[in-house]
């Protein structure tokens, strides 16, 4: 009698806690806590998205970090002028999207607002310096929302937290960010409208790294946006949430521009890079403008990159990082080349980058007899040389033979 009756009391007690754990909010403010969320799986599976950094600095659109001319101006330039000639009459989400989705790219990533406090959608805390009330007179942010997700793409919001030339914001700075005005009446709140209007998938946190989080409020928000906000389940975040949080905090780690480990890194991150390298704005004077029209050069790059792709995608969509990050190229390559390494269930992909080769020796994947090799793209399987124990790959001359699946390897 005793004995039946501990199962079914057992069963009650964790009914019980759990049915109090689902009353709780998950995530607590403070970083133990939003550090153990997962990392929703749709951005771990992405691989590649585009950023667009637009505002009415694309009218001067000049010098090195284009978007960062007001600051060098000074505050008491006619910077805000320039908004009457940001008409946006060549703005076309539609066709925008397409060549994003042709480029390969999962998740498209648009400025919502950079630090000179621009806003590009109608934000009540930003009367007559939003893309609505002047210039363009259209809500640039909903737009490219609805274009990018009618292609089947993630949408993501940039939000610049500080502003340079803001009266609050410096107030705030003055008083050794012990003020929070600034906070209180502008950043949360465009914040949470960000998120309830456009439903954002990812929030790419910038100009952060004046102040502490708690300045911020960033661990507030965070714990509203994982609980309860419209996307707790989908939506990722970068690092750039106060000035300590840089590669330490968020579902992935921007870290720094161009960041690239040079080892296996144990929490989601991102290389984040330009396509001018002087900038992330557009810049009319950019060098190669001189010989080719600007958006030739990206359309030609982002199909190019989209035409690979489109033939080797399979090594990069949904793989997961393999027990080697990478190695140098052995063997008979033209040139110093990386062999960067991928994995998805039980296949090994080996990819080529910075030069071809006819004959290529892997020392770290080690053979087995259920080797087999296959040239991704053109399906073509290839015998690795049985004489050798290590894994040395013939590659039919002159290919772009840049990606290779290993199956039954160690
Ligand atoms: C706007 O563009 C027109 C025509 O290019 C130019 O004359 C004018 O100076 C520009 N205004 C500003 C504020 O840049
Ligand atoms: C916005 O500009 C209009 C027209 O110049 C002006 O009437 C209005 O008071 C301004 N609103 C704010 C909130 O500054
Ligand atoms: C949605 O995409 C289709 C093509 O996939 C296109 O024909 C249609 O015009 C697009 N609609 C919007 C609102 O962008």
């Amino acid at each position: 009698m005793r004995l039946t009756c501990i199962t079914p009391l057992s069963c009650l007690i964790s009914l019980l806690v759990w049915g109090c754990a689902g009353c709780t909010p998950r995530y607590s403010p403070d970083w133990t806590s939003l550090d153990k969320r997962p990392l929703p799986e749709w951005y771990d599976e992405a691989k590649l998205g585009i950023f667009i950094q637009w505002g009415v600095y694309s009218v001067p659109a000049s010098g090195k970090n284009a978007e960062w001319i007001w600051e060098r101006q000074g505050k008491n330039s006619n910077y805000q002028d320039y908004v009457s000639n940001f008409t946006a009459e060549s703005f076309d989400p539609k066709s925008w999207a397409e060549l994003f989705q042709a480029s390969g790219a999962r998740y498209v990533v648009f400025t919502a607002k950079h630090h000179d406090g621009f806003t590009n959608w109608p934000s009540a805390q930003s009367r007559n310096w939003s893309s609505v009330d002047v210039g363009p007179h259209r809500d640039l942010v909903g737009d490219m929302a609805s274009a990018v997700r009618n292609r089947s793409m993630h949408f993501g919001v940039g939000y610049s937290q500080f502003e340079w030339f803001n009266p609050d914001y410096l107030s705030d700075k003055d008083s050794g960010f012990k003020s929070q005005k600034f906070v209180d009446e502008k950043v949360i709140p465009q914040l949470r409208d960000l998120v309830i209007r456009y439903k954002p998938e990812l929030i790419w946190g910038n100009g952060y790294w004046e102040a502490p989080d708690t300045y911020w409020k960033s661990k507030d928000f965070l714990a509203w946006l994982y609980n309860s906000s419209p996307v707790k389940d989908e939506v990722v975040t970068n690092d750039g949430w106060g000035k300590d949080t840089s590669c330490k905090h968020g579902d992935f780690y921007t870290c720094r521009v161009n960041y690239m480990p040079d080892k296996l890194v144990n929490h989601k991150w991102e290389r984040c890079q330009s396509i001018d390298k002087n900038s992330w704005g557009y810049r009319k004077d950019m060098q190669a403008s001189e010989v080719m029209d600007l958006s030739s050069i990206i359309n030609e790059r982002l199909k190019g990159l989209g035409g690979w792709l489109k033939a080797n995608g399979e090594a990069i969509y949904g793989s997961r990082p393999w027990k080697v990050q990478k190695e140098d190229c052995k063997g008979n390559c033209k040139g110093k080349c990386t062999v960067w390494y991928t994995s998805k269930d039980d296949a090994v992909y080996a990819i080529i980058v910075g030069s071809t080769c006819t004959r290529l020796e892997l020392t770290e994947p080690k053979r087995t007899k259920d080797t087999k090799v296959t040239l991704v793209g053109k399906c073509i399987e290839i015998k690795p040389d049985d004489k050798s124990t290590d894994l040395i790959i013939p590659l039919p001359d002159n290919s772009n033979a840049w990606c290779l699946k290993l199956e039954g390897v160690e």
